[in-house]
């Protein structure tokens, strides 16, 4: 039976049930949505997670990234998986909204996209609680020889990974262009790039994952408390040998 149809009989059947029943009972049926348009919920917040397979979560980010760059691309590594397995609200969130992250935020060299993309998707899957999970894929990010992800079909190919010492999209990409000698609007900067926005996804989901079967230990504490200002770890290729206390 066509499932239209089948619907539309069931609501038939509902209703004339409603109509036979007493005045109460029809009232209550009433209140209960069913004679009346659906109203939309308000989704809870934060909007929840399951599992992911991290091959894929690293796969959509890489092919995501040759048409929306680095923040869309992680955003998607995690959220597109998630608007299949938990619909909605997931469902409806448009992801052009994080295309803007790209370079360090439209080019400034701030916070590499690739972690802003993860920043924004733990927000909405744990709130407050996914805080701790971007602290700790950012201090990965900047001890971590990167990319480290193999493309099943890759777009180019280069040489050298690098460990950046920094989350800062200028610093990452100058110390790898250096290392390659490369430009910035070169293929292999850009499969570069693509490969690592798929391993900041991968590395997300997978501390995701671990936070939904109760095993994720937060690793780093904070750069505030730490250090009394917000920053980054690589003092000394700032200010040189002479790095100054803060006030606390
Ligand atoms: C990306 C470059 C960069 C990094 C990394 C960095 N700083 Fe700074 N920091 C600066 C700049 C630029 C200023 C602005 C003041 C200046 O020019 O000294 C500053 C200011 C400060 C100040 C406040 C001004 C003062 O003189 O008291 C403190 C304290 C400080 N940095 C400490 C640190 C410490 C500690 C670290 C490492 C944990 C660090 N910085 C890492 C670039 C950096």
């Amino acid at each position: 039976m066509d499932k239209t149809k089948n619907e539309l009989s069931r609501r038939d059947a509902i209703i004339g049930a409603g109509k036979i029943a007493t005045g109460a009972a029809i009232l209550s049926v009433g209140a209960s949505g069913l004679l009346t348009p659906a109203k939309v919920k308000a989704a809870s917040f934060p909007w929840g997670y399951k599992k992911l397979d991290l091959q894929e979560v690293g796969d959509i980010a890489y092919e995501t990234w040759y048409k929306s760059f680095c923040c869309q691309a992680v955003v998607s590594g995690i959220l597109k998986p998630l608007q299949k397995k938990i619909g909605e609200p997931y469902a409806s969130l448009p992801l052009d909204a994080f295309k803007w992250g790209h370079g360090g935020a439209v080019g400034w060299g701030t916070l590499c996209g690739s972690m802003t993309g993860a920043g924004i998707a733990t927000g909405f899957i744990a709130g407050h609680e996914g805080e701790k999970i971007l602290n700790d894929v950012i201090a990965w990010y900047a001890d971590t020889e990167l990319p480290i992800y193999k493309p099943a079909h890759p777009k180019s190919h280069f040489k050298n990974v690098n460990r950046s010492d920094s989350p800062l999209c200028h610093v990452s990409v100058g110390k790898w262009m250096n290392k390659e000698g490369v430009k910035f609007f070169s293929p292999q900067r850009k499969e570069r790039c693509a490969r690592i926005s798929a391993d900041v996804a991968m590395r997300t989901a997978k501390l995701l994952n671990d936070w939904k079967d109760g095993t994720y230990v937060p690793a780093h504490g904070s750069n505030v408390k730490e250090h009394g200002i917000t920053t980054q770890l690589n003092c000394m290729e700032c200010h040189g040998d002479d790095v100054p206390e803060p006030k606390m």
